[in-house]
């Protein structure tokens, strides 16, 4: 039983800095401390949020005061942080993704199932309108039973921040593949048992992406994905870090079962529905844009300039969806008014990491959520170099009802 989080915040980047206030002024949390390999950048968080410097991350393993981590360390370190973090008894709050092998991602599970402790993983698009809108239509029944979806994450390698460090410069893009997994997952409450990719090779000219180019030997700035799912279904996942689209976007752009549909591009959400008992073909078409859409969108949806700036990522930041509002409620006063981030998902996230370490209860994004959307996307790199082999998907199972 934890009463209070007494909780490490682990790398001291630009991420982890959206995130520091969020555990601080959660009603669940009494000690927030930072820590990083880079003191200054530590001394920085610790001046800018009133928090206290921990030396290491081997110091906060050892302290019996901490009782949680929050990994916010680079991605290929995430595995090994948890890991760490979990056998020294500390709960988990991790960034994605969950680890960069198929065996990290099992062992977390396995110390999860054995000692209990919360697990969660960080994923803003489980919280993205789009996302939350397919999990609720798929609930209710409009779409009818699963057939095909599609999901993706664009992210230009040249305004990605880790694209200019030397230890992460060409790194498969499918060692990321849990924005797109995530979202569609877990609309359909399916998971990924066999996966077939193919990708792009980079033709930039610089060695970034070539064997030599980097420590993964990874060619390839785009990846594209089929998934076999368990329901029968089949998804499209895109994990591109070389496409001109616009501002660095994760979307379903299409959610397809056998009574219905939803669509969306830039700015327009559509639920298409057939009525297939009616004697006379019946389509019913609903923009739903209004319902997805932050409300600061659908403030200046007659904008001449609209679509442009949706294109250029404004207004997808802090403010808040209508189909948001309802978990909105449930957020915790001291929130008004704090900084928020990626389609309104920050305050979401943390306040269901910090209730789930109190209350024992297992939540939504948990370790064996983390390794279906994880894992597919790791086998899916084998296959990419196998010129599109078919390969079978190892699985966690489903998270025990506790
Ligand atoms: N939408 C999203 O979900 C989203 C968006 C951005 C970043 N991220 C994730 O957040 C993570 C952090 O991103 P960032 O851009 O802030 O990264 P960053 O590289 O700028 O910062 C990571 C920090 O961790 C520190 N660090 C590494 N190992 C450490 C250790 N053992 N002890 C203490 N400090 C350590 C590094 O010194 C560095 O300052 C990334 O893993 C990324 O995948 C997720």
């Amino acid at each position: 039983m934890t009463d209070k989080l007494r909780i490490a915040v682990i790398g001291c980047g630009p991420f982890a800095k959206r995130f520091v206030n969020l555990f601080k002024y959660h009603p669940n949390t009494e000690k927030v401390y930072v820590c990083d390999l880079i003191d200054e950048k530590a001394k920085k968080f610790s001046e800018m949020f009133g928090v206290d410097i921990i030396e290491s991350f081997e110091e906060a393993l050892e302290r019996e005061d901490i009782n949680c981590i929050a990994n916010f360390t680079q991605r290929h370190l995430h595995g090994d942080i948890s890991i760490r973090a979990l056998e020294a008894g500390k709960h988990v709050y991790s960034a994605v993704p969950m680890a960069s092998t198929v065996e990290e991602c099992q062992r977390i599970v396995e110390l999860v199932k054995k000692t209990g402790l919360t697990y969660f993983i960080g994923e803003t698009c489980y919280y993205f309108p789009c996302a939350m809108y397919c999990r609720e239509a798929f609930a209710e029944g409009k779409f009818g039973d699963f057939s095909y979806g599609a999901a993706q994450y664009y992210h230009h390698i040249n305004d990605i921040s880790y694209g200019k460090r030397e230890a992460e410069r060409g790194m498969p893009p499918l060692f990321y593949p849990t924005h797109s997994t995530a979202m569609l997952l877990a609309a359909t409450g399916s998971y990924a048992t066999e996966v077939v990719c193919f990708g792009r090779k980079d033709t930039a000219g610089d060695k970034c992406f070539t064997p030599e180019g980097n420590e993964w030997g990874n060619e390839y700035i785009n990846q594209y994905v089929m998934m076999k799912l368990a329901n029968g279904g089949t998804i499209r996942v895109t994990e591109a870090r070389g496409l001109g689209f616009g501002s660095p976007s994760s979307s379903i752009s299409g959610f397809y079962g056998t009574k219905g549909s939803y669509e969306y591009s830039v700015a327009q959400h559509l639920l298409i529905e057939k009525d297939l008992t009616a004697e006379k073909e019946t389509i019913y078409t609903t923009n739903v844009s209004d319902y997805v859409n932050s409300a600061e969108m659908v403030a200046h949806k007659n904008d001449p300039d609209f679509i442009a700036n949706v294109a250029a990522g404004k207004w997808k930041n802090d403010s808040f969806a209508a189909i948001q509002e309802r978990e909105r409620a449930r957020l915790p006063k001291s929130y008004e008014g704090l900084e928020n981030g990626h389609m309104a998902s920050h305050q979401f996230l943390i306040d269901d990491f910090c209730k789930a370490v109190v209350s024992g209860e297992i939540p939504a994004l948990n370790a064996w959520f983390a390794a279906r959307c994880n894992i597919p996307g790791l086998v899916a790199i084998e296959s990419c170099k196998m010129g599109g082999a078919v390969l079978p998907v190892p699985d966690c199972g489903d998270a025990p009802v506790r």
